[in-house]
């Protein structure tokens, strides 16, 4: 559990700490008092990168350079110093180089309002669902991520260049093949062992409706011979066409396509047992269990709904809460209170 967490010049917090308990804790303020900032802060502290934004630099109060997150999870001090120029982070007062054992520490499920963009919008958010799974459960996988996205970068900076010369592309075509292989085999086996659990979760919360999710690879199962086969299309477009960075999970409900059949609650149920199975398999597969961020969704779900996920939440899970007010709140979710005001935080338990 996340005892503690101390935030330095992170987004609108110059200064400020807060505690935390078992079980759940609700984190009470009016708009822009920075709620989801909060969230926001242990996520990055736990997985060293933020739940709703792809990079950290936003995080950086405004005017300043660096910020720093801190707190105790089981018993253990995390801190993470970030500036644009250079992360440091530290377990137990230690600088850590190799990063396994602080992020074997904890895992972290978030639920907003824009999960929905992970059965409406485009494929982007959801590679980022399976990568931000993929590097809590295999230590293997956020490496072979980096080393793809970087070999995919310099080749993509060689298409670019006014004539790039074949061999030259061959033999940056290698390092992107290696990893792509072995990012599009984690992914797939990520989908299979999440595909039961989300079947079984949406069900819960969705009066028996079938939710049925599939990994969609970016590219064929001879990758290499691929991209030689496309070397001449990719040059004339300056880009690499194929590979995992065209990946998507394909989600359908009641077997049609749920980005442009599904109703509007179908949809929001869908986005809610894909965290769900998230939340379900990090439980599964590993002794503690995951840190769940729910932010402002229990006010935005009509009753049934909030209690059908409160009853699917697990039970050993420690949850941070957000909501404007606490209207909605009913017996079972009892926990402390932490009012946000004005850059300060008041505690209430009950
Ligand atoms: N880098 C930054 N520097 C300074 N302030 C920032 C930075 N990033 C965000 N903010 C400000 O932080 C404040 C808190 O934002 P946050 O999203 O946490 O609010 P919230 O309490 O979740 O609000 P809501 O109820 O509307 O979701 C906002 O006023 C925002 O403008
Ligand atoms: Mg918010």
């Amino acid at each position: 559990m996340l005892r503690d967490l101390q935030l330095r010049n992170f987004r609108c917090f110059e200064a400020i700490a807060a505690e935390f308990s078992l079980g759940f804790n609700f984190i009470v303020g009016a708009n822009g008092q920075g709620k989801t900032t909060l969230l926001e802060a242990a996520c990055v502290l736990l997985r060293l990168q933020s739940q709703r934004a792809a990079t950290l630099a936003p995080a950086v109060r405004a005017g300043e350079r660096s910020f720093v997150v801190a707190g105790h999870v089981e018993g253990h001090l995390l801190q993470f110093y970030y500036s644009s120029l250079r992360r440091k982070v530290a377990f137990d007062g230690v600088e850590q180089r190799d990063l396994a054992e602080y992020l074997q520490l904890a895992r972290v499920v978030s639920f907003a309002n824009n999960d929905l963009d992970l059965i409406r919008g485009a494929a982007e958010p959801r590679r980022r669902y399976l990568d931000f799974i993929g590097s809590q459960v295999d230590p293997r996988y956020r490496p072979a991520l980096r080393a793809y996205e970087r070999a995919l970068r310099v080749r993509n900076a060689l298409l670019k260049s006014p004539h790039p010369r074949p061999r030259e592309l061959a033999a940056y075509s290698e390092p992107l093949v290696t990893a792509g292989r072995s990012l599009g085999e984690m992914r797939a086996a990520l989908v299979r062992r999440l595909g039961p659990t989300a079947e079984r979760a949406h069900h819960a919360i969705g009066q028996g409706e079938v939710l049925a999710l599939a990994y969609v690879p970016g590219n064929e199962e001879d990758f290499g011979a691929q991209l030689e086969r496309v070397q001449a299309e990719d040059a004339r477009l300056h880009l690499t066409t194929v590979g995992p960075h065209r990946d998507d999970l394909r989600l359908q409900v009641r077997g049609l396509p749920a980005a442009q059949f599904a109703s509007e609650g179908q949809q929001r149920t869908a986005a809610l047992a894909l965290k769900l199975a998230q939340a379900q398999l990090f439980a599964e597969e590993t002794e503690a269990a995951p840190l769940l961020l729910i932010d402002d969704i229990f006010g935005e779900l009509d009753a049934s709904r909030r209690n059908a996920l409160l009853a699917a939440l697990p039970n050993e899970s420690q949850k941070l809460v957000t909501a404007t007010s606490l209207d909605w709140r009913e017996a079972g979710s009892d926990g402390p209170v932490l009012k946000l005001a004005d850059g300060e935080i008041r505690r209430r338990n009950g």
